[in-house]
């Protein structure tokens, strides 16, 4: 479509592209709905808040990285957010308004993201809507089904754990060199964002030269955000530390295959084995142990 104008986002533009994003999403919710789901509604006002401050650390850390698809009329139809880390790239948000779809918009979207890769090995956490996954794999990106568990966790089976403790800030530096391992590059100010603004509880490995590894855990939702590890022993524990602090509901997201590890301690927990979205990546093999977070990759 000429008259959509891919530019560079600026600050001013977030609440427009915050308003794309819950269109975009909001259809693909409805088209993953299954019959005893409830009907899927727009993000309340709390999530808007988190995905506008998402976008600002964005902005603030790779400005270049973070696009949009603007019309003739100056409205924001899409957007296409990724992020250079070192020598890895993620996309972070990506979306194009369900009326403007399947026109080429996102094409072009995704081109940018790409070109500001510049070869990078890069990794995007794929929601399974057709228009997503068709131009991924177009773009070269090897699909991954992730897997989700779902369901109580039966709190007898949690076991005591030891060898973990509560990570810091001194923590980052041996954390983004095992990402590096795992991914090709760390989170960096990612793992400042998450662990300052979004207030994650981090909790490590306490002999992160033996046996390194971290997990974030929403304290408010229960959920594990993200988990790496050099070692299954050690991921193991971790996800089961998470696992301790979840509520009602609780769900371990982005299991790809060769982490069968975190399946088995679903299992142990009770929960229910479903599968949602795919791990897209190019140029760098599947990383395990390893449970990617959906919007820092
Ligand atoms: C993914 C998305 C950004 C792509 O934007 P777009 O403007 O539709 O992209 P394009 O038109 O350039 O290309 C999409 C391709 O998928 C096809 N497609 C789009 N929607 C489709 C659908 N519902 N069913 C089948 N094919 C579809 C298009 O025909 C096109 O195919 P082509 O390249 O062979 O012509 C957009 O579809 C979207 O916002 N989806 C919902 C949000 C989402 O899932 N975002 C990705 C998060 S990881």
């Amino acid at each position: 479509m000429d008259s959509v104008r891919i530019r560079q986002m600026f600050p001013d533009d977030v609440p427009a592209a915050a308003h794309a994003e819950a269109a975009a999403f909001l259809e693909v919710d409805r088209m993953g709905r299954l019959w005893n789901e409830p009907e899927p509604a727009p993000p309340d006002e709390a999530s808007r808040r988190r995905w506008i401050a998402g976008m600002g650390h964005h902005l603030a850390t790779d400005p270049g990285g973070c696009r949009v698809a603007e019309s003739d009329a100056g409205e924001i139809v899409g957007f296409a957010v990724s992020q250079n880390r070192g020598g890895f790239w993620y996309l972070a948000s990506y979306g194009v308004v369900p009326g403007l779809q399947s026109k080429g918009v996102g094409t072009r979207l995704l081109d940018a993201a790409l070109a500001h890769a510049d070869g990078r090995p890069g990794m995007i956490s794929s929601s399974p809507h057709p228009g997503a996954t068709r131009r991924y794999r177009r773009a070269g990106f090897t699909m991954l089904p992730e897997m989700r568990m779902t369901g109580r966790v039966d709190r007898a089976a949690l076991p005591a754990l030891d060898g973990l403790r509560d990570g810091r800030r001194d923590d980052l530096e041996w954390m983004d060199a095992l990402d590096e391992r795992l991914r090709g590059g760390g989170h960096g100010p990612d793992h400042v964002h998450m662990l300052d603004d979004l207030g994650l509880r981090l909790v490590v490995s306490a002999s992160p030269a033996e046996r390194p590894g971290y997990v974030y855990i929403n304290e408010e939702s229960g959920h594990s955000v993200l988990l790496a590890a050099a070692d299954v022993e050690t991921a193991e524990k971790l996800l089961w530390e998470a696992l301790a602090h979840a509520h009602e509901e609780t769900v371990i997201n982005r299991i790809t295959s060769g982490n069968q590890w975190a399946i088995d301690v679903g299992l142990d927990a009770r929960l229910d084995l479903g599968q949602t979205g795919y791990l897209a990546l190019r140029g760098l093999p599947e990383p395990v142990p390893y449970l990617a977070s959906g919007h820092h990759l």
